[in-house]
């Protein structure tokens, strides 16, 4: 891909087999794809793929020791994973995850030597009040999940990407309005360079991306990737958004 946008294909809790996982995995197989799969088929993925990146789910902020179902940065990093989403809204929401939490997540990983893909994003009851509230929400957001981080943001500069995911369009098949998504783009990157003294900074979008829409975002070139959920899982369909996106 020549403009280098970046396909992160976050898998969630799926597929239910390895076998299923080495199948979707070889069929995901390209480059400028970060394929994240659950933590037992990390191991396997990153053997079966030679252009796509391999990334975690998620990592815990201590190094070692008595964390019981945890996994460290160093375990991923020493593994061959070079990339990890934290702060997802579904651990968020379902782990209960906070911008405390996030950022400590965020730092170790960043320490460790690792890529970091945070996620940030509005809930509706925000958006309903317009974009300049959502824009507020995700500066809070942002300001929380990257606390002093600046000191260390030479390291950000080129390990951090956010990708900016409304709740309310992740999983529900409606997705944000390509030009309110370049808006939001073009803040979070003006925001994350006043504030942290972050330059170039990558920012995708994710929420309901499939092959009929994501031109629409990612021709942009405030749009530096998709975040892909529910659409990455398909070998078919996400075999169909890497092509076109080969053609950007
Ligand atoms: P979706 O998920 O593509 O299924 O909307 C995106 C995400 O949660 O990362």
């Amino acid at each position: 891909m020549k403009n280098h946008k970046i396909i992160v294909a976050n898998w969630k809790m799926n597929p239910e087999t390895l076998r299923e996982a080495v199948v979707l995995a070889r069929a995901s197989d390209k480059k400028s794809v970060v394929i994240c799969p659950p933590f037992p088929f990390v191991e396997s993925v990153m053997r079966h793929v030679r252009r796509a990146e391999v990334g975690a789910q998620d990592v815990f902020w201590e190094e070692r020791g008595a964390y019981t179902g945890e996994v460290s940065s160093a375990m991923l990093k020493k593994l061959g994973a070079r990339f990890v989403i934290v702060g997802h809204s579904e651990r968020r929401r379902w782990l209960g995850e906070t911008d405390e939490m996030i950022n400590k997540k965020a730092k170790a990983a960043l320490k460790a030597g690792l890529t970091v893909i945070l996620c940030v994003g509005e809930p509706l009851s925000v958006r309903r009040h317009g974009l300049a509230a959502a824009k507020r929400f995700v500066a809070g957001q942002l300001k929380k999940d990257l606390n002093s981080l600046n000191s260390i943001s030479y390291i950000l500069n080129s390990r951090l990407i956010v990708a900016y995911e409304p709740i309310w369009a992740i999983g529900t098949g409606r997705p944000d309005k390509p030009s309110d998504t370049v808006e939001m783009s073009r803040f979070i990157k003006k925001f994350l360079h006043s504030k942290s003294y972050i330059l170039n900074s990558k920012v995708l979008y994710g929420g309901s991306v499939n092959s009929k829409n994501v031109k629409s975002f990612l021709h942009y070139k405030e749009i530096d990737g998709a975040l892909v959920g529910g659409a990455s899982v398909n070998a078919r369909e996400f075999k169909k958004i890497t092509r076109i996106v080969a053609t950007l």
